[in-house]
């Protein structure tokens, strides 16, 4: 099987390392992939949101599958235009993407088949808005409607910080159409957990939990980023709370796919709080997580690429999902300035030092020309995946292996994987 994957991050490493282990698999490509991906797939200088290009790729090259990583080309219809193509796609399409690219569209979907969630009410005007600053008391939450790069959330905790944020979404426009529209929530208190699931026309099948850490620095503190680091199993859940969420969660939105049309196909990544009235949706991804997939997938024990192919040809009701009681922790290796404008250009040192325990995983690197040295190119560098029999066995191996890798700047949480009390 000839497969193309999409993307060029740790997710998509991870993706790439995992599907190297399928026997069935006979050529992998990914575009545009980074440097340690080159080291398993050929990889292709196509960019991820140029959809045309990789359609045309996939064509011509006969691709049996494609992959996509990032939410950008599901919510350009890539998936769509590849069916048309008559390519097998790992993605669900334009009208199922809407599910992360537009927050108003899921919370309707939400609310209108009782699947728990914060209250809301929509905007589109940004007057309107501005009388109704504090609707929901404060904190309050406002939500640029479209894809924000993970930016668009502002939890403003003063009437005075709600209107700035309103200025900047309705007014000057800094996430552009994303913020025409504006969702204010109720704000939840609880723990926060993400459950990713595999989803076709038959089922909805979830993997092992994981946990991820938002913020930048130690502590949960500084800006929210695209993820500093993961571990699971994820340790809220419990078999109590996994079967409320089957009964409460996956359940409706399975019934609710079917009453609306919406054959979705791929990973559904359900944001959760989980507060004292149980269990409520915060958001949904159409994709795999970035770093969650960087656990997770080094615990699975059955072939990636079948269940892809279970889940395009209706059949994951039948497929088998294996897990290893191993735990894993992984640790993002950011540049400095990170999550704001941050440097690139920097020569990786210690790659080859990490020991066989570890994964690493590269999101922004790169080669540097006609040599084999390794650069950064990106905010998120690497990620460091360890397995270990116990959660603090997997913690301390990963740590040990980030300390062995150093670039300029290099920054890294010291604390993840660290369990608090709850
Ligand atoms: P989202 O992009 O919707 O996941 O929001 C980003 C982050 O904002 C979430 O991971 C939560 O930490 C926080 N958040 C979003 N919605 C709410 C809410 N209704 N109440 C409390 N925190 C929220
Ligand atoms: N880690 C959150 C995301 O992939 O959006």
């Amino acid at each position: 099987m000839k497969v193309l994957i999409v993307g060029g991050g740790g997710r998509e490493h991870a993706i790439a390392w995992k599907l190297r282990q399928s026997p069935r698999l006979t050529e992998l490509y990914c575009a545009p992939g980074n440097a340690g991906i080159s080291e398993i797939a050929v990889c292709v200088d196509i960019r991820a949101d140029d959809v045309r290009g990789l359609t045309d790729f996939a064509s011509e090259n006969l691709m049996d599958l494609v992959v996509i990583g990032p939410e950008t080309p599901l919510a350009m219809g890539l998936t769509d235009m590849l069916t048309d193509a008559g390519i097998r796609v790992f993605g669900p399409n334009i009208k199922c993407a809407r599910l992360e690219a537009s927050k108003s569209f899921t919370k309707q979907f939400l609310e209108r088949h009782g699947i728990p969630t914060a209250r809301h009410m929509i905007f589109h005007d940004k007057d309107e808005l501005l009388d109704h600053v504090g609707q929901f008391g404060f904190p309050m939450v406002l939500k640029a409607d479209g894809l924000a790069a993970g930016k668009g959330v502002i939890i403003a905790e003063t009437a005075a910080e709600a209107r700035d944020a309103i200025e900047d979404m309705m007014g000057r426009r800094v996430f552009g159409a994303a913020g025409d529209t504006v969702v204010v929530e109720e704000y939840l208190e609880g723990i926060e957990a993400s459950m990713l699931c595999f989803v076709d026309g038959s089922t909805i099948v979830p993997m092992e939990s994981v946990q991820d850490y938002k913020r930048a620095f130690d502590g949960d503190k500084g800006l929210n980023t695209g993820g500093m680091g993961s571990y699971s199993p994820s340790l809220i859940f419990d078999e109590t709370l996994e079967d409320e969420i089957r009964e409460k969660i996956l359940a409706p939105i399975y019934e609710g796919f079917k009453a609306d049309g919406l054959d979705f196909r791929g990973v559904l990544f359900i944001g959760l709080m989980i507060t004292d009235d149980g269990p409520k949706v915060i958001e949904f991804n159409n994709r795999f997580g970035d770093p969650e997939t960087q656990a997770v997938l080094p615990r699975l024990r059955s072939d990636l690429l079948d269940i892809f192919l279970a889940v395009t040809n209706d059949r994951l009701a039948g497929a088998e999902l294996r897990w290893s009681g191993m735990r894993s922790v992984c640790v993002v290796l950011a540049a400095g300035g990170y999550p704001g404008d941050c440097e690139k250009g920097k020569l990786i040192n210690g790659l080859a030092l990490t020991d066989d325990d570890a994964l690493v995983f590269h999101a922004g690197t790169a080669f540097g020309s006609g040599s084999h040295d390794v650069f950064t190119a990106g905010g998120r560098v690497l990620g460091v995946t360890a397995l270990g029999a116990t959660h603090e066995e997997a913690r301390e191996k990963a740590y040990a292996n980030a300390a062995r890798i150093r670039f300029d700047g290099m920054q890294y949480r010291r604390d993840i994987g660290i369990l608090k009390e709850v």
